[in-house]
């Protein structure tokens, strides 16, 4: 049967049982009307990759090899260029009109670990850079501890129901402390806040872990990283993860900004390079004048990634920062060699909730 994308599936009968089943595993799992096979899979408790949750980043691009789906919900905006023939479909956002059978990534390491929502209490606020701002983060009394692999994420619940995802800048901590990296957004309204007015003491509603940016343990080849601005949250988290487990795989760390004060915590980047085997790390300024003063790299930062590495077909690579830097990532490094299937991201696109309100409102700009 040859695979099939629809806007959305008046066919398809509320009471019908829909299965979707992964290819590679065998398992399967059930999707409620409505659902998408995402939140199904969660449901499942089977792990498949995601992170922005809108349609937008792609990291849960999967291939349908049998069945129909729609897209009711948001436009599948990142399968936008994807060529037809190659039967992509996202699984954030697509729901089921009949059974399907998916290739699909499955992060089994994920799986295991609860999600819960919890009230937190902001321990230290500190500036971090003139734009961000660094949080620790305790259980309240009573309250159960996060557990978490490095390079998760959470939700910051907000009273309206919406949500604000944050990575999680460390691995789980003997006194439970989870630390965030948060960067102020002209025009945003939950950064704001925590840039002008959240107080030590105040308490936040969370929920997580979320996210399938985590350590892959299953290979021996070397490692790039590469992060934007406060992507170096969760780049922290995993590399400090393979530092401490003592690898002897080779990493490559890379971190780009604007100015120096942009890379908040470089003394830290470059105490890595002492505690591990085979580290390297390098500081890349976009704004020239900067990096001369401060003698670093210049320019984008993916461009010395490529200038070092040309070939990165033997690597596995780690990206996290804003959008275009991810999306340039992706193109370039898939160009470079390395296997789709091998390079790990979180892009720090918006809530799903701003992004559904972007994409409506220039989709409705379309129709006119
Ligand atoms: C998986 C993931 C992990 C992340 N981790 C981090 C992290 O560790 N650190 C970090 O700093 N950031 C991170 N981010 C990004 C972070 O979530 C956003 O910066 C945050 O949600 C912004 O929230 P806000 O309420 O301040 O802004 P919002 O109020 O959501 O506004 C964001 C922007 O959109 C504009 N906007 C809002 N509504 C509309 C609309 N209807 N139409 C047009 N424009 C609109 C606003 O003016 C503003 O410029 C992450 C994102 C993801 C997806
Ligand atoms: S496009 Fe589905 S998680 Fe980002």
């Amino acid at each position: 049967m040859q695979p099939a994308l629809s806007v959305d599936c008046r066919h398809r009968h509320n009471a019908l049982l829909i299965t979707v089943t992964l290819k590679s595993s065998g398992r399967q799992f059930p999707v409620a009307p409505g659902e998408t096979v995402l939140e199904a899979a969660q449901r499942a408790g089977i792990a498949l990759p995601y992170s922005c949750r809108a349609g937008v980043c792609g990291s849960c691009k999967a291939t349908l090899l049998e069945g129909s789906c729609s897209y009711p919900r948001n436009p599948p905006v990142a399968l936008h260029g994807v060529a037809p023939e190659r039967h992509a479909v996202l699984l954030c956002q697509a729901v089921p009109c009949s059974d399907l059978l998916i290739e699909a990534r499955e992060v089994t390491s994920v799986e295991d670990i609860a999600r819960r929502r919890l009230e937190v209490v902001v321990g230290d606020k500190r500036p971090l850079a003139p734009d961000v701002t660094g949080l620790r983060l305790y259980p309240a009394e009573g309250q159960p501890r996060l557990n978490w692999l490095p390079g998760q994420y959470l939700d910051v619940l907000l009273e309206d129901g919406k949500r604000r995802p944050f990575s999680i800048a460390c691995g789980p901590q003997p006194d439970a402390a989870i630390e965030l990296h948060v960067r102020h957004v002209a025009g945003g309204g939950f950064t704001s806040w925590v840039h002008d007015e959240l107080q030590p003491g105040d308490r936040l509603r969370i929920e997580g872990p979320l996210g399938t940016f985590v350590p892959r343990e299953d290979s021996e080849r070397p490692m790039i990283f590469m992060a934007g601005g406060t992507g170096f949250a969760p780049v922290k988290a995993i590399v400090e993860h393979f530092v401490a487990l003592g690898t002897r795989r080779s990493m490559r760390v890379y971190w780009g900004a604007r100015s120096l004060a942009d890379l908040y915590q470089l003394p830290l980047a470059r105490s890595w390079t002492q505690a591990a085997h085979d580290l390297r790390f390098e500081a890349v300024l976009s704004d020239p004048a900067q990096a001369a003063a401060a003698g670093l790299r210049e320019g984008l930062v993916h461009e010395a990634v490529l200038r070092d590495q040309p070939d990165l077909s033997g690597h596995d690579l780690y990206m996290s920062g804003p959008p275009a830097m991810v999306d340039v990532g992706r193109e370039l490094f898939c160009a470079a060699g390395l296997p789709e299937e091998r390079l790990y991201y979180d892009s720090f696109e918006y809530a799903p909730d701003v992004l559904a309100q972007i994409l409506a409102a220039r989709a409705g700009l379309h129709t006119v």
